[in-house]
């Protein structure tokens, strides 16, 4: 597994309250939660939310809480003071729309910081983060943290230009931001993929880290093109979770060396030469 900084606190199970959950308009939804009691995270990190808010009446339905990276709110909380933290997320499925009805004041059920962080890039290297759907979410503070030390792109793709989640944010970042929507609304028409192979053929492999994180034909292409160019390539893997902690084997990964992985206990983050891709639904 790839190294990651040691982790400031142990993560925490709460109730955090919604101090706002906003629609995009492209499907989107910025939450941000009011958390006591946060320890801070690193990169990468993500938590588990429960499907919809607590209301007068606990409500266990759907039972399973859904995997979200967190967004912003890296930083731990004052003691005694609740921290903000921020989770972007597509109300996909039933678990995500019912996250898309809380309501200021409302109770979320909030499991984390979990899983580990992304390993650093050598120094001096052009860091390029390469983004797919919400996808982008685990990358955000990646890049913030990254464009204080090296050069970095940003490669950001979606369907379409609505659904390119967290776009304002990455523009006000000193990044060479760059997008591709597959029907051409905004940058280049293709896939990401198209923005990525140029760069790639520009770099001599030890001058580049390439991280990536969307759905998982998009990272099998990147990892493809990352291993034919030589180049290190780290994916933030975005599998089905039911617990978030390594007890009901639920987001196991099959491995190039045989054998299997729980994405959210030794994940999310690999070197994806680690992961079996054949073996990925
Ligand atoms: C580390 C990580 C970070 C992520 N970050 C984001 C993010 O920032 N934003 C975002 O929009 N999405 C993110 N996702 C994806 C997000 O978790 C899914 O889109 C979400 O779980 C879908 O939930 P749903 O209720 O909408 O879909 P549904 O299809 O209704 O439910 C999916 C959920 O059902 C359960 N489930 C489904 N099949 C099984 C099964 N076979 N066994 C057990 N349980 C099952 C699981 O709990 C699964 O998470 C992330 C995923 C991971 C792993
Ligand atoms: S989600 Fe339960 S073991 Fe990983």
């Amino acid at each position: 597994m790839t190294e990651s900084p040691a982790l400031n606190g142990s993560p925490i199970r709460t109730r955090a309250t919604v101090i706002e959950n906003r629609a995009d308009g492209g499907g989107g939804f910025c939450l941000t939660l009011a958390v006591s009691g946060w320890p801070g995270a690193l990169p990468g990190q993500f938590v588990m939310l429960s499907a919809g808010p607590r209301t007068a009446v606990e409500r266990w339905d759907p039972l399973l809480p859904r995997p979200m990276a967190i967004y912003r709110g890296h930083q731990p909380g004052s003691a005694g003071e609740s921290t903000e933290i921020q989770v972007l997320y597509k109300a996909t499925g039933a678990g995500t729309r019912l996250l898309a009805e809380a309501l200021p004041g409302q109770l979320v059920r909030v499991v984390g910081p979990l899983g580990v962080g992304f390993p650093s890039p050598s120094s001096g290297q052009r860091v390029c983060l390469v983004g797919g759907g919400t996808g982008t979410a685990s990358l955000y503070e990646w890049a913030v943290r990254c464009a204080r030390k090296q050069p970095v792109s940003v490669l950001l793709g979606a369907r379409r230009a609505q659904e390119l989640i967290g776009l304002e944010d990455f523009e006000a970042l000193d990044v060479d931001l760059r997008c591709a929507t597959e029907d051409g609304s905004l940058g280049t028409a293709g896939r990401v993929t198209a923005l990525l192979e140029p760069l790639l053929a520009d770099v001599k492999p030890e001058e580049m880290s390439l991280y990536v994180c969307g759905p998982t034909p998009m990272m099998r292409a990147c990892s493809e093109r990352a291993s034919r160019a030589g180049i290190r390539c780290i994916v933030s893997l975005e599998n089905n979770m039911a617990c978030g902690f390594g007890v009901c084997l639920g987001c196991a990964v099959p491995l190039t060396e045989g054998g299997f992985s729980l994405v959210c206990k030794a994940g999310p983050i690999y070197d994806a030469r680690e992961v079996d891709w054949a073996g990925l639904p």
